[in-house]
């Protein structure tokens, strides 16, 4: 491994990959880290697919029309605005990647329906989308010259000119710059320094910091955690997207039941195998999710049943196994056949609508640093995200923030500044690594039971309490001890943790995906929650 490039990618999902290869048009030197396998990531596990206008029947003025309204008041129009209207150039630079999407008998492309959505426009690779992509994307960008792709390196975190002056015993001043970042070389144990231009965010979201969730073990939250500690803003993270659709079982974790199972007519019955959606709300099994999500947990709660079922058994078997190839194999496993068996469901955490703070060009608030992907919040989603707008967002960030980060390597120099070498802590491997999976548990527990799907002042404040503790226990490990990734994705989720609880206590109203007991209205004034490190005292700003 070098140890200076151009501009370093964290993750190798949809946003890193896209990214990457747009920016290494240009010559630049590029790495791609990413902690695990390549392939491990939340892009390769989507199944409904990409929302983009791509249909004579469809319109951009819908798609922006669903978006706000799925979004609560909360979406920045403008984006909203930009991004719908790139869909369907960034879909086409997909196809040139090499994904195939489905397409019907007479040769159109195939569209999923999903929840929100007014008309057919989610593009797919039947009920494997994800992996589709991300099969394509790792074959055009990894190894391709200039870009470096390094797997088990995991980023622990960004070294800025202000934490070099704190080393040195400096008050810091002038603009807080990113000049590189340490990454741990899994596989070695050590930790390296690497000096980079840019680095740019794209490692995911924060679905492990909930007991239960759709996502895999890498959504860790580390990217906006780190992006916190170095001084950068973090919005909306109290809006937690959670998927109304996942099948039950005994473990922890939720294998997903796309919505466009829905789409294709499949209905919600409660414990008695009645219909209720109806009741709830006029879109019915197919309004926005944090809706169906609601009535879901209203009616186990009601019933105390342990989930619901989803009927998808209007459609044949062969029809199934053609369009939900990996659901029908996934639950047959489980012995349940979803051509005659009603499949059992409850809700799981899914999504994280907030993160670093972005502008529509993927720069965030710290020079140097951008974000794309599950990790950046650029306004898209407001208080609530539309079904299958996430990967589309991922794409057109991408690009967009390939073409900031271009100018801003010409503009901007490599800079001479010495970084300073990690100093590792004191103890080895500490023998009580009980206190890691003791905490881990209590941290997930905590957040399902307190800060789900309904909330309340109450419910937060206890959550804040053992939160705190949890801070103070596992920063006192993490000073002391040999760092892993294990200690290292803990320390990541308790800080997300808490940046989840302080942003939904200072939301004094129910708004989308954040529903509280105690304040059942929405506000007249509508903002976004912005949160920024005290850095030294230096810059506190919080709004
Ligand atoms: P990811 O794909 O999650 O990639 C993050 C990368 O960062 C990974 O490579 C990870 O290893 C790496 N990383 C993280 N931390 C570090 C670190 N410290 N050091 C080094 N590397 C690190 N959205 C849709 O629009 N449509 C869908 O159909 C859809 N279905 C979904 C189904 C499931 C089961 C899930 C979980 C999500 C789904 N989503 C869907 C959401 C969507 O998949 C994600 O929002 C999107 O893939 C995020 O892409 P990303 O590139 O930002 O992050
Ligand atoms: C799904 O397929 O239901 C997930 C789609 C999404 O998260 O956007």
């Amino acid at each position: 491994m070098l140890n200076q490039y151009d501009v370093i990618v964290i993750g190798s999902g949809i946003a890193g990959l896209s990214f990457a290869r747009d920016v290494a048009k240009e010559g630049f030197r590029v790495a791609i880290l990413t902690k695990k396998d390549r392939a491990e990531s939340n892009t390769n596990y989507a199944q409904g697919g990409i929302a983009s206008v791509t249909s004579d029947t469809d319109d951009f003025e819908s798609h922006v029309k669903d978006t706000l309204e799925a979004g609560a008041g909360l979406c920045k129009e403008s984006v909203v605005r930009a991004i719908i209207a790139d869909g369907p150039d960034r879909i086409q630079d997909l196809v040139e990647s090499g994904v195939d999407f489905s397409k019907l008998s007479d040769g159109r492309v195939s569209l999923g329906k999903e929840g929100g959505h007014s008309k057919r426009r989610v593009l797919h690779v039947k009920d494997t989308t994800g992996n589709a992509i991300e099969t394509a994307l790792l074959e055009t960008v990894a190894g391709s010259d200039p870009v470096d792709l390094f797997e088990h390196f995991f980023v622990m975190d960004l070294i800025t000119s202000y934490k070099i002056a704190k080393k040195n015993g400096e008050v810091p001043s002038g603009e807080n710059k990113v000049l590189g970042l340490y990454a741990l070389n899994v596989m070695t144990g050590e930790v390296e320094v690497i000096r980079a231009r840019v680095v740019m965010l794209a490692s995911g979201g924060a679905g492990q910091v909930y007991q239960f969730t759709t996502n895999p073990d890498i959504a860790t939250g580390d990217g906006i955690a780190m992006a916190y500690r170095a001084g950068a803003k973090v919005m909306n993270m109290e809006f937690i997207q959670f998927h109304p659709t996942t099948l039950y079982g005994p473990d922890n974790k939720r294998f997903l039941i796309t919505e466009a199972v829905r789409g294709e007519g499949g209905v919600l019955r409660n414990h008695e195998k009645k219909r209720f959606m109806p009741d709830y709300d006029e879109r019915s099994d197919l309004a926005p999710r944090d809706v169906v999500a609601r009535a879901i947990d209203q009616e186990m709660k009601k019933s105390g049943a342990h989930h619901m079922w989803l009927d998808i058994t209007k459609h044949t078997k062969e029809m199934l196994m053609d369009r939900f190839p990996n659901i029908y194999q996934h639950c047959m496993k489980q012995e349940i056949d979803i051509s005659c068996d009603y499949i059992p469901v409850v809700p799981a955490a899914h999504y994280l609508c907030g993160g670093v703070k972005t502008d529509i060009d993927a720069q965030t608030s710290l020079p140097g640093l951008f974000a794309c992907g599950e990790a950046a919040c650029t306004g898209l989603h407001g208080a609530n995200r539309l079904a299958s707008n996430s990967l589309l967002e991922a794409v057109v960030l991408a690009q967009k923030g390939a073409v900031s980060v271009i100018q801003y390597l010409k503009k901007n120099a490599s800079g001479n500044v010495e970084l300073p070498v990690w100093k590792e802590g004191d103890t080895a491997n500490s023998d009580e690594r009980v206190v890691l999976s003791h905490n881990w548990d209590e941290l997930q527990r905590t957040m399902w039971d307190y800060v789900g799907i309904v909330r309340s002042s109450k419910r937060l404040k206890r959550a804040k309490t053992r939160i705190q503790n949890l801070s103070k226990e596992i920063d006192d490990y993490y000073w002391h001890c040999k760092v892993d990734p294990e200690l290292l994705e803990l320390r990541n989720l308790i800080l997300v943790a808490d940046l989840i609880i302080d942003c939904a206590m200072k939301r004094k109203e129910s708004r989308g995906l954040h529903f509280t007991l105690d304040y059942l209205e929405r506000s007249e004034i509508s903002e976004n929650s912005v949160v920024q490190r005290e850095f030294n005292g230096f810059s506190s700003e919080a709004s």
